[in-house]
């Protein structure tokens, strides 16, 4: 099996078991159902489900067996989605090649819509957490996704738009706006497969950092039919991007750079890890 049908493989699973998840759901009011499954059935590219799943199956778990997790994880990250692009956030009209949930639904809505993604993501977790192992990462996910992850940098993201901020900033962001929900679904892999973790956890961090370079490189350079939302925002809104600290060049470099720490840290990983390796690459070179 080459890369794409190996990445098929883990996405198709995924989409199957998040598609009996939605069909499943019925909130009253309607729209507030309609309004979550619109954003988690718009087809993302689902890169963090697709890394616990290959995780797993590199570290010898029964990756097909672990759906609540994968569920949780894409729930969080949709709801993070919806949230970031509200007026209020990066205030973009445009997500996965379709109009943003607030357009569609309101800004209220929006804002529900994203509220309970991450209260069905709470109940998931707690739901398959029924030992010490699912505990703990559980808690890996929950923490990521709060205060001191994904919200610390989300709130440094709009705390340094337009201020001459540098380095040591774009990294706090970056490391906690992005690289947190990345490198959670491959430790969570680790514990409970009890293998590999320092490994698995250095790996997302550095992967993490890479898909926001990449991100951010995206929306000055990629074509927006593919990458599936507006470009030129950042520049716009005065993010504090890699492109405004080192130059398309440098920033460039630095994803070099991190490509190289990723291997570096999949060295040290026990079990088959190729397909990480390749996902490197993939991360590195997207276009959408
Ligand atoms: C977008 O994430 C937000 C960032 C952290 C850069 P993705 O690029 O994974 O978005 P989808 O899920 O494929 O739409
Ligand atoms: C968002 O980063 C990261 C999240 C936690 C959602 P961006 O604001 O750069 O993501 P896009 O470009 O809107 O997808
Ligand atoms: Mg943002
Ligand atoms: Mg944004
Ligand atoms: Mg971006």
């Amino acid at each position: 099996m080459n890369f794409l049908e190996k990445y098929n493989r883990y996405l198709q699973e995924f989409e199957e078991r998040l598609a009996v998840f939605c069909g499943d759901m019925s909130f009253s009011p309607e729209l507030l159902t309609d309004s979550m499954r619109y954003s988690l059935l718009s087809g993302g590219k689902r890169v963090r489900p697709v890394l616990f799943y290959a995780a797993l199956e590199a570290l010898g778990g029964d990756w097909r067996a672990e759906t609540e997790f994968a569920l949780a994880i894409e729930c969080i990250h949709t709801y993070s989605l919806i949230h970031d692009d509200l007026p209020a956030m990066d205030n973009d009209d445009f997500r996965r090649g379709r109009p943003a949930n607030h357009k569609v639904f309101g800004e209220g809505h929006a804002v529900l819509a994203g509220d309970g993604l991450l209260s069905l993501a709470c109940s998931l977790l707690l739901k398959t957490a029924t030992d010490a192992r699912r505990s703990t990462a559980a808690m890996l996910l929950s923490d990521a996704a709060g205060p001191g992850g994904m919200i610390a940098g989300q709130s440094a993201d709009l705390l340094f738009e337009g201020r001459g901020a540098g380095e040591e900033e774009l990294l706090f962001i970056y490391r906690n706006k992005t690289a947190k929900l990345i490198a959670a679904p491959l430790e969570m892999a680790a514990v409970l497969t009890e293998k590999s973790r320092k490994a698995m956890r250095n790996f997302g961090e550095n992967l993490g950092i890479l898909f926001q370079l990449r991100d951010d490189l995206l929306d000055v350079q990629g074509e927006s039919e593919k990458v599936g939302k507006t470009l030129g925002k950042d520049e716009a809104e005065k993010k504090l991007t890699c492109v405004r600290v080192f130059g398309a060049e440098g920033a460039e470099r630095e994803a070099n750079r991190y490509e190289c720490a990723c291997l570096s840290a999949l060295d040290e990983a026990e079990g088959d890890v190729s397909f990480l390796r390749e996902m490197v690459s993939y991360v590195r070179r997207r276009d959408r």
